[in-house]
Protein backbone atom coordinates (compact mmCIF):
# COMPACT_ATOMS: atom_id res chain seq x y z
CA UNK A 1 0.00 0.00 0.00
CA UNK A 2 1.08 3.54 -0.68
CA UNK A 3 2.40 4.64 2.33
CA UNK A 4 1.84 8.30 1.52
CA UNK A 5 -1.96 7.89 1.80
CA UNK A 6 -2.39 8.49 5.44
CA UNK A 7 -1.00 11.85 5.07
CA UNK A 8 -2.80 12.74 2.15
CA UNK A 9 -6.18 11.76 4.05
CA UNK A 10 -4.56 13.34 6.96
CA UNK A 11 -4.60 16.51 4.45
CA UNK A 12 -8.13 16.11 3.59
CA UNK A 13 -9.16 16.39 6.63
CA UNK A 14 -7.35 19.45 7.96
CA UNK A 15 -8.49 21.15 4.89
CA UNK A 16 -11.95 20.18 5.26
CA UNK A 17 -11.71 21.10 9.46
CA UNK A 18 -10.10 24.57 8.06
CA UNK A 19 -13.23 25.10 5.84
CA UNK A 20 -16.03 24.52 8.20
CA UNK A 21 -14.55 26.55 10.99
CA UNK A 22 -13.50 29.46 8.71
CA UNK A 23 -17.28 29.57 7.92
CA UNK A 24 -15.78 28.83 4.19
CA UNK A 25 -17.00 25.52 3.77
CA UNK A 26 -18.92 26.75 0.14
CA UNK A 27 -16.24 28.70 -0.92
CA UNK A 28 -15.29 25.58 -3.69
CA UNK A 29 -18.89 25.18 -4.78
CA UNK A 30 -20.14 28.90 -6.57
CA UNK A 31 -18.83 32.42 -6.79
CA UNK A 32 -19.05 34.42 -3.70
CA UNK A 33 -21.61 36.29 -6.03
CA UNK A 34 -23.53 33.02 -6.65
CA UNK A 35 -24.85 32.93 -2.69
CA UNK A 36 -26.78 36.06 -3.41
CA UNK A 37 -29.10 33.54 -5.30
CA UNK A 38 -30.03 32.06 -1.79
CA UNK A 39 -30.39 35.21 -0.37
CA UNK A 40 -33.06 36.59 -2.95
CA UNK A 41 -34.65 33.14 -2.35
CA UNK A 42 -35.04 33.66 0.82
CA UNK A 43 -36.67 37.06 0.83
CA UNK A 44 -39.19 36.07 -2.08
CA UNK A 45 -39.77 33.17 0.47
CA UNK A 46 -40.56 35.45 3.12
CA UNK A 47 -42.38 37.73 1.41
CA UNK A 48 -45.13 34.68 1.35
CA UNK A 49 -44.89 33.76 -2.49
CA UNK A 50 -45.72 30.63 -2.56
CA UNK A 51 -43.58 28.89 -5.27
CA UNK A 52 -40.78 30.45 -3.79
CA UNK A 53 -41.48 28.35 -0.07
CA UNK A 54 -41.71 25.38 -2.56
CA UNK A 55 -38.34 25.53 -4.45
CA UNK A 56 -36.78 27.30 -0.45
CA UNK A 57 -37.47 23.64 0.50
CA UNK A 58 -36.16 21.97 -2.43
CA UNK A 59 -32.69 23.03 -1.53
CA UNK A 60 -32.92 21.50 1.48
CA UNK A 61 -31.21 24.06 3.20
CA UNK A 62 -32.36 24.43 6.54
CA UNK A 63 -30.43 28.32 6.71
CA UNK A 64 -31.10 30.01 3.03
CA UNK A 65 -29.58 33.60 4.73
CA UNK A 66 -27.64 33.34 8.41
CA UNK A 67 -30.17 35.43 9.66
CA UNK A 68 -28.61 35.30 13.51
CA UNK A 69 -25.33 36.99 11.01
CA UNK A 70 -27.44 39.89 10.16
CA UNK A 71 -27.80 42.60 13.37
CA UNK A 72 -30.86 44.46 11.97
CA UNK A 73 -32.69 41.31 10.29
CA UNK A 74 -36.16 42.69 11.91
CA UNK A 75 -35.32 46.17 10.39
CA UNK A 76 -34.68 45.12 7.05
CA UNK A 77 -36.93 41.67 7.00
CA UNK A 78 -39.95 44.11 5.72
CA UNK A 79 -38.29 46.42 3.24
CA UNK A 80 -36.72 43.46 1.97
CA UNK A 81 -39.70 41.32 1.25
CA UNK A 82 -41.40 43.80 -0.16
CA UNK A 83 -38.54 44.94 -2.94
CA UNK A 84 -38.22 41.59 -3.80
CA UNK A 85 -41.99 40.77 -4.45
CA UNK A 86 -42.15 43.52 -6.05
CA UNK A 87 -39.82 43.32 -8.81
CA UNK A 88 -40.84 39.48 -9.09
CA UNK A 89 -44.07 40.24 -9.52
CA UNK A 90 -43.94 43.31 -11.57
CA UNK A 91 -42.16 41.27 -14.10
CA UNK A 92 -44.09 38.05 -13.92
CA UNK A 93 -47.33 40.53 -14.59
CA UNK A 94 -45.68 42.32 -17.79
CA UNK A 95 -45.08 38.53 -19.30
CA UNK A 96 -48.24 37.31 -18.92
CA UNK A 97 -49.74 40.60 -19.68
CA UNK A 98 -48.15 41.17 -23.39
CA UNK A 99 -48.47 37.45 -24.12
CA UNK A 100 -44.58 36.04 -24.31
CA UNK A 101 -44.19 32.45 -24.22
CA UNK A 102 -40.36 32.53 -24.05
CA UNK A 103 -38.26 34.15 -20.98
CA UNK A 104 -34.93 34.27 -20.60
CA UNK A 105 -33.63 34.97 -16.96
CA UNK A 106 -30.23 36.71 -17.00
CA UNK A 107 -28.95 35.55 -13.92
CA UNK A 108 -32.05 33.72 -12.55
CA UNK A 109 -30.35 32.21 -9.61
CA UNK A 110 -32.96 30.31 -7.56
CA UNK A 111 -35.75 32.56 -8.23
CA UNK A 112 -39.12 30.44 -8.44
CA UNK A 113 -39.87 32.44 -11.45
CA UNK A 114 -38.78 29.35 -13.11
CA UNK A 115 -41.57 26.99 -11.77
CA UNK A 116 -43.99 30.09 -11.75
CA UNK A 117 -43.67 30.40 -15.79
CA UNK A 118 -43.89 26.43 -16.40
CA UNK A 119 -46.98 26.16 -14.48
CA UNK A 120 -48.49 28.62 -16.63
CA UNK A 121 -47.36 26.99 -19.89
CA UNK A 122 -45.09 29.92 -20.63
CA UNK A 123 -40.94 28.03 -21.69
CA UNK A 124 -38.13 29.87 -19.15
CA UNK A 125 -34.73 29.18 -19.80
CA UNK A 126 -32.69 30.65 -17.13
CA UNK A 127 -28.93 31.85 -17.33
CA UNK A 128 -26.63 31.02 -15.05
CA UNK A 129 -22.72 29.86 -14.16
CA UNK A 130 -22.87 26.42 -14.42
CA UNK A 131 -22.51 25.50 -11.23
CA UNK A 132 -25.80 27.28 -10.11
CA UNK A 133 -27.23 25.97 -13.04
CA UNK A 134 -26.75 22.21 -12.37
CA UNK A 135 -28.15 22.86 -8.77
CA UNK A 136 -30.81 24.70 -10.09
CA UNK A 137 -32.07 22.04 -12.39
CA UNK A 138 -31.90 19.59 -9.59
CA UNK A 139 -34.06 22.00 -7.88
CA UNK A 140 -36.31 22.24 -10.70
CA UNK A 141 -36.98 18.74 -10.86
CA UNK A 142 -37.39 18.04 -7.34
CA UNK A 143 -40.66 20.53 -7.90
CA UNK A 144 -42.08 20.25 -11.52
CA UNK A 145 -43.95 17.38 -13.00
CA UNK A 146 -42.18 15.91 -16.34
CA UNK A 147 -44.47 18.07 -18.59
CA UNK A 148 -43.39 21.08 -16.31
CA UNK A 149 -39.65 20.25 -16.25
CA UNK A 150 -39.97 20.20 -20.44
CA UNK A 151 -40.78 24.18 -19.80
CA UNK A 152 -37.99 25.13 -17.53
CA UNK A 153 -34.37 24.18 -17.71
CA UNK A 154 -31.29 26.14 -16.23
CA UNK A 155 -28.42 26.30 -18.94
CA UNK A 156 -25.15 27.09 -18.28
CA UNK A 157 -24.18 31.15 -19.52
CA UNK A 158 -22.16 34.16 -18.25
CA UNK A 159 -24.06 37.28 -18.85
CA UNK A 160 -20.93 38.69 -20.45
CA UNK A 161 -20.42 35.67 -23.27
CA UNK A 162 -22.25 36.41 -26.19
CA UNK A 163 -22.17 33.16 -27.68
CA UNK A 164 -23.01 31.48 -24.43
CA UNK A 165 -26.41 33.44 -23.67
CA UNK A 166 -27.65 33.58 -27.37
CA UNK A 167 -27.38 29.52 -27.34
CA UNK A 168 -29.74 29.87 -24.17
CA UNK A 169 -32.03 32.00 -25.95
CA UNK A 170 -31.72 29.90 -29.25
CA UNK A 171 -33.02 27.04 -27.12
CA UNK A 172 -36.51 28.76 -27.38
CA UNK A 173 -37.28 29.86 -30.96
CA UNK A 174 -39.51 33.44 -31.90
CA UNK A 175 -39.65 36.28 -29.71
CA UNK A 176 -38.24 36.18 -25.61
CA UNK A 177 -39.33 38.45 -23.16
CA UNK A 178 -35.38 38.88 -20.82
CA UNK A 179 -35.79 39.83 -17.72
CA UNK A 180 -32.94 40.69 -15.31
CA UNK A 181 -33.79 40.78 -11.10
CA UNK A 182 -30.52 41.68 -9.41
CA UNK A 183 -27.33 41.78 -11.56
CA UNK A 184 -26.42 44.87 -12.88
CA UNK A 185 -24.97 46.15 -9.48
CA UNK A 186 -22.98 43.32 -9.24
CA UNK A 187 -21.03 44.36 -13.18
CA UNK A 188 -18.60 46.95 -13.82
CA UNK A 189 -19.88 49.25 -16.41
CA UNK A 190 -17.75 48.07 -19.14
CA UNK A 191 -19.32 44.46 -17.51
CA UNK A 192 -23.24 45.76 -18.16
CA UNK A 193 -22.02 47.53 -21.65
CA UNK A 194 -20.80 43.69 -22.91
CA UNK A 195 -24.24 42.54 -21.22
CA UNK A 196 -26.05 45.05 -22.67
CA UNK A 197 -24.82 44.34 -26.40
CA UNK A 198 -25.58 40.43 -26.12
CA UNK A 199 -28.91 41.59 -24.97
CA UNK A 200 -28.96 43.51 -28.12
CA UNK A 201 -28.04 40.93 -30.57
CA UNK A 202 -30.87 38.63 -29.01
CA UNK A 203 -33.44 40.73 -29.62
CA UNK A 204 -32.07 41.52 -33.06
CA UNK A 205 -32.28 37.46 -33.78
CA UNK A 206 -35.44 37.07 -31.62
CA UNK A 207 -37.64 39.96 -31.58
CA UNK A 208 -38.95 40.59 -27.97
CA UNK A 209 -38.06 42.93 -25.24
CA UNK A 210 -35.53 43.11 -21.89
CA UNK A 211 -37.16 44.00 -18.37
CA UNK A 212 -35.51 44.57 -15.80
CA UNK A 213 -35.88 47.05 -12.08
CA UNK A 214 -31.94 46.82 -11.95
CA UNK A 215 -30.97 50.30 -12.92
CA UNK A 216 -33.42 51.67 -9.77
CA UNK A 217 -32.91 48.91 -7.37
CA UNK A 218 -30.88 51.50 -5.43
CA UNK A 219 -34.20 54.27 -5.56
CA UNK A 220 -36.38 50.88 -5.16
CA UNK A 221 -34.94 49.71 -1.74
CA UNK A 222 -35.31 53.20 0.01
CA UNK A 223 -38.81 53.77 -1.16
CA UNK A 224 -39.77 50.02 0.16
CA UNK A 225 -37.86 51.33 3.61
CA UNK A 226 -40.30 54.77 3.42
CA UNK A 227 -43.14 52.57 3.21
CA UNK A 228 -42.28 50.70 6.16
CA UNK A 229 -40.73 53.48 8.25
CA UNK A 230 -41.88 56.84 7.23
CA UNK A 231 -39.47 59.24 5.33
CA UNK A 232 -36.88 58.44 8.00
CA UNK A 233 -33.61 56.57 7.75
CA UNK A 234 -34.26 55.22 4.22
CA UNK A 235 -30.54 55.52 3.18
CA UNK A 236 -29.34 54.34 5.92
CA UNK A 237 -31.85 51.19 5.47
CA UNK A 238 -30.76 50.59 1.80
CA UNK A 239 -27.05 50.62 2.82
CA UNK A 240 -27.12 48.04 5.95
CA UNK A 241 -29.20 46.09 3.48
CA UNK A 242 -26.81 46.24 0.27
CA UNK A 243 -23.98 45.63 3.04
CA UNK A 244 -25.91 41.72 3.27
CA UNK A 245 -25.35 41.12 -0.46
CA UNK A 246 -21.72 43.06 -0.89
CA UNK A 247 -20.48 41.13 1.86
CA UNK A 248 -21.77 38.26 0.56
CA UNK A 249 -20.73 38.68 -2.76
CA UNK A 250 -17.67 41.50 -2.02
CA UNK A 251 -19.24 43.69 -4.01
CA UNK A 252 -19.13 47.32 -3.84
CA UNK A 253 -22.34 48.87 -4.58
CA UNK A 254 -22.35 52.21 -5.42
CA UNK A 255 -19.72 51.92 -7.74
CA UNK A 256 -21.74 50.17 -9.90
CA UNK A 257 -25.20 52.20 -10.06
CA UNK A 258 -25.75 55.17 -11.99
CA UNK A 259 -26.32 58.58 -10.51
CA UNK A 260 -29.84 58.62 -11.59
CA UNK A 261 -32.25 57.32 -14.25
CA UNK A 262 -30.90 60.20 -16.50
CA UNK A 263 -27.48 59.09 -16.74
CA UNK A 264 -28.95 55.17 -16.97
CA UNK A 265 -30.48 55.94 -19.73
CA UNK A 266 -27.91 57.54 -21.66
CA UNK A 267 -25.52 54.54 -20.92
CA UNK A 268 -28.34 52.47 -22.53
CA UNK A 269 -29.29 54.60 -25.56
CA UNK A 270 -25.61 54.23 -25.79
CA UNK A 271 -25.52 50.44 -26.67
CA UNK A 272 -28.00 51.39 -29.55
CA UNK A 273 -30.77 50.90 -27.59
CA UNK A 274 -34.24 51.59 -26.69
CA UNK A 275 -35.48 52.60 -23.31
CA UNK A 276 -38.92 53.53 -21.71
CA UNK A 277 -40.04 53.59 -18.19
CA UNK A 278 -43.26 51.93 -17.91
CA UNK A 279 -45.08 51.74 -15.04
CA UNK A 280 -44.23 48.95 -12.35
CA UNK A 281 -47.52 47.11 -12.41
CA UNK A 282 -50.56 48.08 -15.11
CA UNK A 283 -53.57 46.52 -12.49
CA UNK A 284 -54.12 46.49 -9.50
CA UNK A 285 -51.77 44.53 -7.69
CA UNK A 286 -52.18 42.59 -4.23
CA UNK A 287 -48.52 41.11 -2.76
CA UNK A 288 -48.15 38.86 -0.43
CA UNK A 289 -46.10 40.80 1.76
CA UNK A 290 -48.76 43.38 2.51
CA UNK A 291 -50.30 41.12 4.54
CA UNK A 292 -48.12 42.55 8.06
CA UNK A 293 -48.90 46.45 7.38
CA UNK A 294 -50.95 48.61 8.52
CA UNK A 295 -53.14 51.31 7.00
CA UNK A 296 -50.81 54.00 7.06
CA UNK A 297 -48.25 51.76 5.65
CA UNK A 298 -50.37 50.28 2.81
CA UNK A 299 -51.28 53.82 1.59
CA UNK A 300 -48.17 55.07 1.26
CA UNK A 301 -47.19 51.55 -0.41
CA UNK A 302 -50.07 51.97 -2.92
CA UNK A 303 -48.27 55.58 -4.08
CA UNK A 304 -45.33 53.86 -4.16
CA UNK A 305 -46.73 50.85 -6.96
CA UNK A 306 -48.25 53.96 -8.41
CA UNK A 307 -45.05 56.01 -8.75
CA UNK A 308 -42.46 52.83 -9.41
CA UNK A 309 -41.49 51.58 -12.94
CA UNK A 310 -39.91 49.13 -14.44
CA UNK A 311 -36.91 49.44 -17.40
CA UNK A 312 -38.38 48.28 -21.21
CA UNK A 313 -35.70 48.07 -23.13
CA UNK A 314 -35.96 47.11 -26.75
CA UNK A 315 -33.38 47.28 -29.70
CA UNK A 316 -36.37 48.55 -32.13
CA UNK A 317 -39.77 49.35 -32.27
CA UNK A 318 -40.71 45.88 -32.86
CA UNK A 319 -42.17 44.30 -29.88
CA UNK A 320 -43.91 40.94 -29.38
CA UNK A 321 -46.95 43.21 -28.31
CA UNK A 322 -47.13 45.41 -31.14
C1 LIG B 1 -28.71 38.62 -6.31
S1 LIG B 1 -28.69 37.10 -7.20
C2 LIG B 1 -30.21 37.28 -8.07
C3 LIG B 1 -30.82 35.98 -8.41
C4 LIG B 1 -32.22 36.02 -9.03
N1 LIG B 1 -32.28 36.82 -10.21
C5 LIG B 1 -33.26 36.43 -8.03
O1 LIG B 1 -33.81 37.52 -8.14
O2 LIG B 1 -33.53 35.66 -7.12
C6 LIG B 1 -27.43 37.42 -8.43
C7 LIG B 1 -27.16 36.24 -9.35
O3 LIG B 1 -26.35 36.70 -10.43
C8 LIG B 1 -25.57 35.61 -10.90
N2 LIG B 1 -24.50 36.14 -11.75
C9 LIG B 1 -23.56 37.04 -11.41
N3 LIG B 1 -22.75 37.32 -12.46
C10 LIG B 1 -23.22 36.59 -13.49
C11 LIG B 1 -22.83 36.45 -14.86
N4 LIG B 1 -21.78 37.12 -15.35
N5 LIG B 1 -23.53 35.61 -15.64
C12 LIG B 1 -24.58 34.90 -15.15
N6 LIG B 1 -25.01 35.00 -13.86
C13 LIG B 1 -24.34 35.83 -13.05
C14 LIG B 1 -25.12 34.96 -9.61
O4 LIG B 1 -24.68 33.63 -9.82
C15 LIG B 1 -26.38 35.09 -8.75
O5 LIG B 1 -27.16 33.93 -8.83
Amino acid sequence: MDKRLPVRWLSVLVLGLFLLFSGKSWAAEFEPVSYTAYTSLFWLKEAGVPEAAEYARATGKQDLLLTGKIKNFYTLQPVNMLYHEMRYAALNQYIQQNGYTNVLDIACGFSSRGLYMARHGIRFVGAEFPAVAAYGNNYLKKCLTPAERKLASYEAADATDKEQLMAAADLMPGPVCITMDGLMMYLTHEQQASVLQNIKAILQKHGGCYITTDFSARDFVMDASKVVYGEKDARKVYRESAKVYEDIADADFDEKFFANDEEATRFITAQGLKVQRIPLFSQPTTLYSEKGLDKQQLQRLDNMKNAKIVWLITCESKMLAE
